[in-house]
């Protein structure tokens, strides 16, 4: 009755690196729960606990009572039922977009996900066979880096420049594929201030990578996570806003803008694909096989919210936009007073996301992260799960976004006592 349980086998990409770096902070958060965490890129406890999902579902009930003619109870039992794989809220986000950023798609383009990671899964599944090439802004977010390990894709990384992919390694990556009898089809991106570069592309870069794109014949992913904290006043269109051939996937997420717990996200994808259908028509029928639908209760929140803000992402995101900027700034001003300038310590200026890079003379890896959290209190994330090579290796990355003022002061006064300590 004794016997030891039978191990199983499991596919190797379970036990990837990569898969293991999200789990890998939150058990040392756990571990360390009164240490200062510029680990988390999530939004300010002060927003969380303002969220009233009751209000944001009366009002989304409201809307399909009396601006949809529905009765009640066809109302409330739309939120409790499976409902369509595509989503109940497409055409809301579709509105949106068309209003805050002239992305003019058809509802049927919007699909609704399990957050802005099953999108990303769902288009490179729909879009790159296994054994196809596709190529990220590198160092890259690697929730792209483990969907394309589990679906058998070769991740070629594409290193950026100060305006965002260098265009010439695509290009090349492109040539080198076809020499190999493959084809590089999806080229992942975040215009908007990347996670974790902070890079935004200008307008003539963003122009180039979908001229390139249209010459080479490969898919733009572009993931617009962070780009409700660019200041409106000096905005660039979204790739897909200037996207006239249709090369573009756009990827957008209420976990930021809203609540991560919701776990609702979309994908606009309005490609011609077989039989008179569009890539978005690809995606519901994938999804139907992942996740069936995402959870109406959660779409009817997030509805709720977009009404409340008259159908605009951009009126969603202005406060939280602002009150991000402003920690970003804090977060640099502190860095730059408090820092010792060690040889080999260095930080970049983002002027967006949630991000800062600092690389440091020493390796910012488990260890050195367990020294920081167990001596001086303080939790980063290194970047070596960002990296396919080892350039991220002496490099951690501070998230402003979960910090209070008084936080972000002690945090970097901390992370300064331990570089003048390994520095
Ligand atoms: C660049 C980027 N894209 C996508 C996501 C995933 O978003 P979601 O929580 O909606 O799945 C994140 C989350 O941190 C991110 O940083």
């Amino acid at each position: 009755m004794n016997a030891a349980p039978a191990e199983v086998w499991t596919h190797p990409v379970a036990t990837d690196p990569v898969m293991g770096s999200i789990g890998f902070l939150n058990e040392v958060m756990g571990r360390y729960p009164d240490a200062i965490s510029f680990a988390p890129g999530a939004p300010a406890p002060r927003f969380i606990d303002a969220f009233d999902h009751e209000r944001h579902i009366r009002r989304y009930l409201d809307h399909l009572t009396h601006e949809r003619g529905m009765s009640d109870v066809a109302a409330r039992r739309s939120l409790y039922e499976y409902g369509p794989s595509r989503g109940l809220i497409s055409d809301l986000i579709a509105s949106a977009l068309a209003r805050d950023h002239r992305i003019e798609v058809p509802p049927r383009a919007v699909v609704v996900t399990v957050g802005a990671q099953e999108a990303i899964f769902l288009a490179l599944r729909a879009l790159a066979d296994t054994g196809d090439h596709i190529a990220v802004a590198h160092p890259c977010f690697p929730g792209v880096l483990g969907a394309a390990r589990m679906l058998g894709l070769t991740v070629v990384p594409i290193d950026v420049t100060g305006s965002g992919p260098d265009l010439r390694l695509l290009d090349d990556a492109c040539g080198r594929a076809e020499s190999a009898g493959v084809r590089l089809r999806v080229c992942y991106a975040a215009p908007d201030y990347a996670n974790p570069s902070g890079i935004r592309m200008p307008l003539s870069a963003r122009r180039d990578l979908l001229g390139l794109a249209h010459e080479r014949g490969f898919v733009v992913l572009e993931d617009n996570a962070y780009g409700f904290t660019v200041d409106d006043a000096d905005e660039f269109p979204p790739l897909k806003a200037l996207d006239e051939r249709t090369s573009v996937v756009h990827v957008g997420t209420f976990a930021k803008i809203g609540v991560p717990g919701l776990r609702v996200g979309f994908a606009v994808a309005d490609q011609p694909v077989r039989g008179g259908e569009l890539l978005g028509d690809h995606l519901a029928a994938l999804k139907s096989m992942v996740t069936v639908n995402t959870s109406p209760l959660a779409q009817a929140v997030v509805g709720g919210l977009l009404l409340q803000h008259g159908v605009s992402l951009r009126a969603l995101g202005r406060e939280k936009g602002a009150f991000y900027r402003r920690n970003l700034r804090l977060l640099l001003a502190e860095l730059d007073a408090r820092m010792p300038r060690a040889p080999g310590t260095s930080w970049e200026h983002p002027a967006g996301g949630f991000f800062v890079r600092v690389k440091l003379p020493v390796a910012a890896d488990a260890a050195l992260l367990e020294r920081s959290a167990g001596d001086f209190g303080v939790l980063w994330t290194p970047m070596s799960g960002f990296h396919l090579d080892a350039e991220g290796d002496r490099v951690m990355r501070l998230s402003c976004s979960y910090l209070d003022d008084e936080q972000i002061r002690s945090g970097v006064a901390r992370l300064a006592a331990l570089v003048r300590e390994v520095a």
